[in-house]
């Protein structure tokens, strides 16, 4: 019997009704929340519980984004508001049974706030009004924190597979793409090329067999948010990925991610499972002529892996270094078959974009950047996590208001947005809004969504060593370019950090990034120059201080330093 989406639909409602006529605990088991003690924290839950004979659910939720105040317990319970609780200690989680479930009384004191609407309570915040949550427009992180990643059932009693089932009941191929071109949706991983045009491409080969891959190789430092979407809501990319097969004409999908992020990976392949077990995944899906299959490939451990060409390569099993292009994916991709390749955010805003229509998330943003931006947002904030703020919003208002500014309650110095290539801005210049042409003007990129801030105690001719050191570990050597000049960029920039620097070395490091940006085979060698040149279009007198005056205006680089990687020497 082909699976009835109307039944699953309502058996998953029946299941969402039975968990909340009960006490339901959800305690977040992200990448931070289990660094911050998750673990121990439902350890002491549980056996609060049996100490106490209370019958609870103990749901392992993903990222509900303040991050800077995992552990997070989340309760709710008949008759009582749901109360998100900070910092939960495993003393702090046997109290907050006590309070909340023994005597139905939430404990004020330990609350991030309540996040039912209706549900405030005299002394209790609404979750909503933090202000790192206050302004969010949540599409992609819609269910993140709030369903079991692990339980399909969740996703499906909250809108999930509704969009699959609207396109295989009534839309043809032609008119899903129609959709996401009309949305406007330009793909998050950092080129934002238009996801509608990516499409169309694949969409016209008529080759039987096609591919169509997710990128979660994600190894910008500062960048979480594709794993906090798979750890949160596998579903939401599984079913934007099945779309896209579906659009596009592809066989199968690929989703590869970094290797050793085992929380992504687990849950990617329990949801890749379960979708196979309701028939939302193999042949007839949903009793429909469409097959797609789907699996989840690993990355080595290499960061140019994330490169697209590098990216097939390393799923074909073969070193992963970049491929000369033309032919591109579109053309001969992966295992030499036309492909297609899409971030993880990008893919999952789709379900929405099908079943409320393309012209709904056009609505949200500014001129051509469309829908909202996922940031992770990391270093000497006072609110760090993930975010989602509609495009168009200034910089200034997710830094001094939405992640508090300033954690150390000293200046913001500078930032560093879309990973090492992006580059650094300088915390003068925050009154700029987040869209993709207005920062590729002021020379940044919004790339993936990283944003690291530092404080004034901050050395920017350090903290440019550290973002070289880091691109030149990572040059996978193909071109030498790319591989010499990353790590003569780094010599100049350690004898700088000595005060042993000349005055010709800025002129060198120039005529270097140079012949990188001209001679490299792909962007990590042509980008491999901005942190540089970033550096010194908005702090070029703190690297003349270094040279001239033999002196660090911090401090930092009187200091001994010590490597941030084991750089590779060629
Ligand atoms: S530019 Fe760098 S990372 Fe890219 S292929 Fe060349 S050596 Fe490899
Ligand atoms: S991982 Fe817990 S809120 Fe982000």
């Amino acid at each position: 019997m082909p699976p009835n989406f109307a039944e699953l639909k309502s058996a998953a409602q029946q299941r969402q009704q039975e968990l909340s006529s009960k006490p339901w605990i959800r305690v977040g088991t992200a990448l931070c929340g289990k660094a911050a003690g998750a673990d121990a924290v439902i350890a002491a839950l549980k056996s609060e519980l049996q100490k106490r004979h209370m019958q609870a659910t103990i749901s392992e939720v993903g990222c509900l984004g303040p991050c800077f105040a995992e552990p997070l317990v989340d309760v709710s319970a008949p008759n009582t508001p749901r109360v998100v609780y900070h910092n939960v200690t495993p003393e702090m989680a046997c109290h907050i049974v006590q309070s909340h479930l023994v005597h139905h009384k939430p404990a004020a004191d330990l609350a991030l706030g309540v996040v039912d609407a209706g549900g405030v309570m005299p002394g209790l915040a609404k979750l909503a009004d933090h202000p790192m949550m206050k302004g969010q427009v949540r599409i992609a992180l819609r269910n993140a924190g709030h369903v079991d990643p692990m339980d399909i059932y969740q996703y499906i009693a909250n809108d999930g597979y509704a969009a699959l089932h609207k396109a295989l009941t009534s839309m043809t191929a032609e008119q899903v793409r129609e959709q996401v071109t009309k949305s406007g949706l330009r793909g998050r991983g950092g080129a934002a090329f238009p996801t509608g045009t990516k499409w169309n491409f694949l969409a016209v080969s008529k080759q039987p067999v096609k591919y169509v891959l997710v990128n979660c190789e994600e190894g910008d430092p500062g960048a979480f948010n594709d794993k906090g979407i798979l750890e949160s809501d596998p579903h939401s990319l599984l079913e934007g990925l099945i779309l896209s097969g579906y659009a596009t004409g592809a066989i199968k999908g690929y989703v590869f991610i970094r290797h050793g992020h085992e929380g992504p990976i687990d849950r990617t392949w329990k949801a890749i499972d379960q979708a196979y077990e309701l028939g939302l995944l193999g042949k007839n899906i949903l009793g429909s002529n469409f097959g797609f299959d789907a699996e989840v490939a690993l990355t080595g451990d290499s960061y140019v892996a994330g490169e697209e060409t590098a990216l097939m390569e390393a799923i074909e099993g073969k070193r992963s270094m970049p491929r000369y292009r033309p032919p591109f994916p579109a053309q001969v991709g992966l295992f030499g078959k036309p492909s297609n390749i899409n971030n993880v955010k990008t893919l999952s805003y789709v379900p929405q974009i099908i079943l409320k229509g393309g012209d709904w998330f056009a609505s949200i943003g500014q001129d051509k950047s469309k829908g909202t931006a996922i940031l992770c947002l990391s270093g000497d904030l006072k609110y760090t996590g993930l975010m989602e703020v509609p495009l168009g919003v200034t910089m200034r208002h997710v830094i001094e208001n939405m992640a508090g500014g300033s954690r150390s309650g000293k200046r913001i110095k500078v930032l560093q947005t879309g990973g090492p290539l992006g580059g650094v801005l300088s915390g003068d210049g925050m009154d700029i809004a987040l869209d993709f042409e207005v920062m590729a003007k002021a020379g940044a990129i919004l790339g993936s969504g990283g944003i690291i801030a530092a404080d004034e105690s901050t050395c920017v001719v350090d903290l440019t060593r550290n973002l070289v050191a880091f691109c030149q570990y990572e040059s996978c050597g193909k071109c030498f370019p790319c591989r010499t000049g990353m790590s003569h960029l780094l010599e100049v920039l350690e004898r700088i950090c000595r005060f042993e620097g000349t005055a010709q070395d800025l002129e060198l490091m120039r005529s270097v990034g140079q012949s990188m940006q001209a001679g490299s085979l792909c962007g990590h060698g042509q980008l491999g120059f901005n942190p540089v040149s970033s550096a010194l279009k908005f702090f070029g007198s703190e690297f003349d201080q270094h040279l001239r005056d033999k002196v660090c205006p911090t401090g930092r680089c009187n200091e001994p330093w010590n490597p941030p990687v084991k750089t590779r020497r060629y």
